[in-house]
Formats: C-alpha cells, structure tokens, sequence
C-alpha cells in the first residue's frame, strides 16, 4: 500500500497519531506545525524509532505545506484544545481563524484529500473546513462519535465486568453536551441494554460519558485528551486506506438524513476509500429522535457565528 497521511498540528493529538500511523506500517507521514523546530523534533524521534520497531515508512516534520501534495488524508488537529472549566464552544472564535488558514492551504496543496478534522468545536470546525475548502462532503469528515461510543462502551463493560468487545452502541449528535447515546441501539452480548441495567445506573454512565473529556482535561491540568482521540482518528483512517467501508459514528454533512440538513453532525458513516461513502439511517427512538434535533440547533447556532 502507497498511502501518504499528513497530520496538521504536531501537538498532542497530532504527534500521537503520527506515531500510531507510522509503526502501523500503513502510510508514510507528514508533520505539519506552525512551529516547524517541534514538527522536525518529533519526526526525527519516530524515525530513530523505526529501526527498533521495524518498519520502513518515513515521517517529515515541516511547517512547509508543499509536503502535503499528493496525500491521501489530511488530519486537521491545529487549534488550541480546552483549559479547564472551558467548554468547547468557547474555542470556536480562536479556533475558526486558524481552521480558515489551515483549509485554504489544503485546498490548495492537497486538492484530491480526504480530510478528517479533530479541532474542536468538531462539528462547527468540520462545517467550516467544508465551506472553506470547497470538497465535496463525502471528503470533509469530522472525527467525534467513535471516540464518544467508545467511551460509553468502555463505562458500560467496566461497571458490569462484562469484555468491551461484548458491547454495541453509538453515539450521534453534536461532539459536545448536547451528545445523544443511542440507548434503544446498544447491546451488551446481543441483548438490549435495558434488559440488563436499570435506567439510574444507565443514566449515571450517560452522565459521566458526556463528562468524560471534561473529566480528564481538569485532572491534566494543561491541554486535553489525545491517546483515544488519536485511536479513533487512527481507525477512520484504516477503513479508508483499506477500503473496509465500516460503519463508524462520524460527524458528516446532513442533507435531510434523519430529518436534518445544511450542518455536520455525528452520524453513523460507511467509510471507505471515498470517505462517507453513506450514511447509515438507524431506527432511532422518537425521544432519540428529538434529542437530535436538539443537538443540531446547538450546532447551528454556533454555526451561524462563523463568518
Ligand atoms: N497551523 C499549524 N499548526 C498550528 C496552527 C496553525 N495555524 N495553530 C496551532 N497549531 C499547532 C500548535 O502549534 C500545536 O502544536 O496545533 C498544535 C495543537 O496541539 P496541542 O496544543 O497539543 O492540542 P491537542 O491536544 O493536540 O488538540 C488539538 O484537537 O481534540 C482537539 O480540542 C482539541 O482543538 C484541539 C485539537
């Protein structure tokens, strides 16, 4: 395979998915930083790696966007990620300049990407990123639901001691505190969650799953979560390179899809070498149904900020 991954924002999220893309052995790698000493730094760290770990990809660390031409993904994760008590809407207006930036130069460096974004606001800097680039919206895809069903999962195997592989859901909505778990879509071993715990204890981890990212942003003190961001932008980048075409939860943008339009949210996505190839319309619960359009407004109305 000939795949070529750049990473835009060597910080956190970005290094740690450079290393993950990198010893997969699936795709070389460009490092994109504004401040070029730290993109270079790291990328000579993962090459001195590579002799140890086995792998013959290479990694450049640059703040040059010719490096990018040609690439098959582009990871947006430049931003500033969350200080503690700071919600992610907070981040929209500092956040949106630098995503401006950063799109026109993709779109003019990597026409032909596909670009997943990880800067948040997700689903408000995914809609921008989608207005400034001008891709079509198939190639414009935020990463978002996968992380957050992963931590539902996660809430849910440890409180009932059950394998996480045992459990199924997905997480929709907006990547933010307006998330909507699909309670009537998640199993635990093939039965419905609700045969197996009472809706108190389901409610607490619902709770404590929206809190998650807040939760491990005041215990860091400084900066926010990168090893399970960086997992799931990792997996979206597999079923692309590889063409697995899996159903993940992605924010994507809704042309009248479960009743919604002109915005990105998280949905469920078949993700293959064409990016969202479709977007998989589950039967969802009324209630479901109207904590999404809740969601939504929350998205638009930030959306709506952005000039
Ligand atoms: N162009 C390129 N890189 C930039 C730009 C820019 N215009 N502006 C900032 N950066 C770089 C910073 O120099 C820094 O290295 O983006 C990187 C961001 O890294 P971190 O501060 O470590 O943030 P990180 O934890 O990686 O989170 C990045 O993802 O999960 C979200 O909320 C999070 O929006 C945040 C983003």
């Amino acid at each position: 395979m000939n795949g070529k991954v750049s990473i835009i924002g060597a910080g956190a999220v970005g290094a740690t998915l450079a290393h993950r893309v990198l010893e997969s052995g699936m795709a070389d790698v460009v490092l994109l930083d504004i401040f070029k000493n730290i993109a270079m730094g790291k990328a000579m760290d993962l090459s001195d790696a590579s002799p140890i770990v086995a792998h013959e990809r290479g990694i450049t660390g640059t703040d040059d966007y010719k490096a990018i031409e040609s690439s098959d993904i582009v990871v947006i994760t430049a931003g500033l990620p969350r200080k503690p008590g700071m919600t992610r809407d907070e981040l929209v207006s500092k956040n949106a300049g630098i995503i401006k930036d950063v799109a026109l130069k993709v779109r003019a460096n990597a026409p032909s990407s596909i670009v997943i974004v990880v800067t948040n606001p997700l689903d408000v800097m995914t809609y921008l990123t989608y207005k400034v680039t001008g891709f079509p919206k198939n190639r414009v895809i935020g990463m978002a639901g996968l992380l957050d069903g992963a931590r539902f999962i996660y809430l849910i195997a440890n409180e009932l001691g059950v394998p996480r592989s045992s459990v199924e859901t997905y997480i929709l909505g907006s990547h933010g505190d307006t998330m909507v778990p699909l309670i009537s879509n998640t199993k635990v071993g093939a039965k419905p969650v609700t045969e197996i715990m009472d809706s108190g204890r389901l409610e607490a981890i619902v709770k404590r799953t929206r809190d998650r990212g807040a939760e491990i942003v005041s215990l860091l003190g400084s900066g926010s979560a990168y090893y399970s961001p960086s997992a799931a932008v990792f997996k979206m980048i597999e079923s692309i390179l590889k063409d697995k075409k899996e159903t993940i939860a992605a924010s994507a943008y809704l042309e009248g899809e479960y009743g919604l339009k002109d915005l990105y949210i998280g949905v469920p996505c078949k993700i293959g070498a064409g990016g969202v190839e479709e977007i998989v319309e589950l039967d969802i619960s009324a209630q479901e149904k109207a904590a999404l359009a809740k969601s939504a407004e929350a998205i638009k109305a930030i959306n709506r900020l952005l000039k």
